[in-house]
């Protein structure tokens, strides 16, 4: 074989070497991104796990699968923001909704004694803490508002479903200021799957019974959150300690299959313990249905 053509060859047969490498260089540092990445949501998740057990009170009879889906779905990190992000957070909130006067007018209203607002534009600072959220409860996505909810020492939030025509499987909120007690019960299954609510009376008419979802009775609604009515007793249902500056993660069973509420001051108790309830803001994140 000539030399001119042996050293062409040699220089193919390098080249391709060389692309070959590159490619898995590429693929192995793509490799130790993912898995860095599964590490770092095995340690949250171990996190959660841990949380789970001195922050969450089973009451009543819950069929294993049930729990098993329950903790995989509500997930509870404690001490999620510094006290400097907290100050922070609350720097930015305060102006605004200071001017705002609590609401106390309608006992009916799934929500008493609160004021809020939504929030779109956040200093850099605060929009890290937010990143953080979008990272881990929505994998890089959410709702471009975030709502702040902001409820008086004497405030309470009624139990109730968020509504599925608003928002989408996932629901995560942060605490500041205060301590406080979430307890979800347990709804009809068939109730709030994803993204389709029960047909009510109307849309049930001429539908034979099996048809029928059931009609059970309601508490009046409001565009953002349904209130099934549910019962403590033949039922089973979790009560969450909520620190302040925490972060939960609401999804998928968690989400359309128990009611959430924000216990009452004089009603709120975790393990025989009262909670002090003060004045607490809530900085919520969603997803679109
Ligand atoms: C709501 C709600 C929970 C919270 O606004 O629908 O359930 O953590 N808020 O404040
Ligand atoms: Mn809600």
């Amino acid at each position: 074989m000539p030399l001119n053509q042996l050293s062409s060859y040699k220089k193919l047969f390098l080249s391709c070497l060389k692309t070959k490498l590159r490619t898995q260089i590429r693929y192995i540092s793509r490799s130790r991104t993912v898995l860095s990445s599964l590490e770092t949501a095995l340690e949250q998740n171990k996190t959660a796990l841990a949380n789970a057990a001195t922050h969450f009170e089973f009451h009543g009879l819950w069929p294993s699968v049930e729990q098993q889906h329950f903790l995989k779905d509500l997930r509870l990190h404690t001490n999620f923001i510094t006290t400097e992000e907290e100050e922070k957070l609350l720097e930015e909130i305060e102006p605004y909704m200071k001017r705002l006067h609590y609401e106390y007018d309608h006992w009916d209203d799934a929500i008493h004694g609160f004021r809020e607002t939504e929030r779109k534009k956040w200093y850099p600072h605060n929009r890290t803490v937010l990143d953080r959220v979008r990272q881990l409860a929505f994998d890089g996505e959410i709702m471009p508002y975030v709502h702040i909810l902001d409820l008086a020492a004497e405030g309470v939030i009624k139990p109730h479903v968020d509504s599925t025509r608003y928002c989408g499987n996932t629901i995560a909120g942060i605490s500041l200021l205060s301590d406080c007690v979430m307890r979800l019960v347990r709804v009809d299954e068939r109730k709030y799957q994803q993204g389709k609510a029960i047909a009510g009376p109307a849309e049930n008419a001429g539908k034979n019974e099996n048809q029928q979802t059931q009609n059970m009775p309601t508490e009046p609604d409001d565009v953002y959150r349904n209130r099934p009515v549910t019962t403590l007793e033949n039922n089973f249902y979790v009560d969450v300690l909520l620190r302040r500056r925490s972060l939960y993660i609401m999804s998928h069973s968690s989400r359309y299959n128990f009611t959430h509420e924000i216990l009452a001051n004089e009603k709120s108790h975790f393990q025989g313990q009262h909670i002090q309830k003060d004045r607490r803001i809530s900085i919520i994140c969603r997803n679109d249905p």
